[in-house]
């Protein structure tokens, strides 16, 4: 079989519909702010990954804050080399590896339960949906950091602005769902600073039910940016 048509084995219908397969967090931890990315992002983010960027096929990828492990799951799903999904609570990192099981992709992930920070090691691709630092600050910055420095190419979301939320908005839902927009001020300076250069940024639209007491709605729905890095200095062994 040639590349291209491993290359566009699974499509983004079927990737998304085996991502809902995956079991979010019975009770969620909100000081780690455990929100399981959803489905619909999820297979974005992968998708551009694999098949725009080539980053994800016969690469080696960790998911650094992986949770109950949908990113690395569906990593796994479109055929990368080897996949770690690493998270400091064991309660994630078991919840990952049962639904691994349940999606036939056990043999593929190793799961580990760490703190991101006493972790070594390099990686062609780093995905994270990391904490946006709502309870801990700069929690986002600690992983962002963590990533230039553990992989070549880096899939990062975060806290948006409400100006790309109106952009979202004016855009209508059927449009496409990543859609291209500037760098925040902050993070045009910071990934720089820490070896990064930006790829490109596309502003989501993310939906999650009511998860923590906190929560007054049913459904929060808010806007997250996806950033690109590569890392200017290929520090690989
Ligand atoms: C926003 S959740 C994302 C979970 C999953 N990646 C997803 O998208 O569904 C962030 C995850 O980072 C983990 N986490 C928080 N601090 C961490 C740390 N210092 N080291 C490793 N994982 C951490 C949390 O336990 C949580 O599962």
């Amino acid at each position: 079989m040639g590349k291209t048509m491993q290359r566009r084995l699974v499509r983004k219908l079927d990737l998304a519909k085996a991502l809902a397969r995956v079991e979010p967090f019975l009770s969620p931890k909100a000081h780690l702010e455990q929100y399981t990315i959803t489905t619909r992002a999820a297979a974005e983010l992968l998708y551009l990954a694999a098949y725009t960027y080539d980053d994800i096929v016969d690469k080696s990828v960790i998911d650094l804050g992986c949770g109950t492990g949908r990113l690395a799951i569906g990593s796994a799903l479109l055929g990368a080399k080897e996949t770690v999904g690493l998270d400091i609570d064991s309660v994630a990192t078991k919840k990952a590896f049962f639904n691994a099981e349940r999606l036939d992709v056990k043999d593929k992930i190793q799961w580990v339960t760490a703190d991101l920070n006493a972790v070594r090691g390099y990686f062609d691709t780093v995905l994270q949906n990391p904490p946006f630092g709502v309870q801990k600050r700069k929690a986002d910055r600690i992983f962002l950091k963590k990533a230039l420095e553990m992989g070549n190419r880096v899939y990062s979301l975060h806290n948006s602005s409400r100006e790309n939320y109106e952009f979202i908005k004016k855009r209508g839902r059927s449009k496409p769902r990543l859609l291209p927009v500037s760098p925040s001020p902050f993070l045009r300076d910071f990934i720089p600073k820490h070896g990064g250069e930006i790829k490109g940024v596309y502003t989501l639209l993310m939906e999650i039910p009511r998860m923590f007491k906190f929560h007054r709605k049913r459904r929060y729905k808010y806007p997250v940016d996806l950033y690109i890095i590569e890392r200017l200095h290929d520090t690989r062994p």
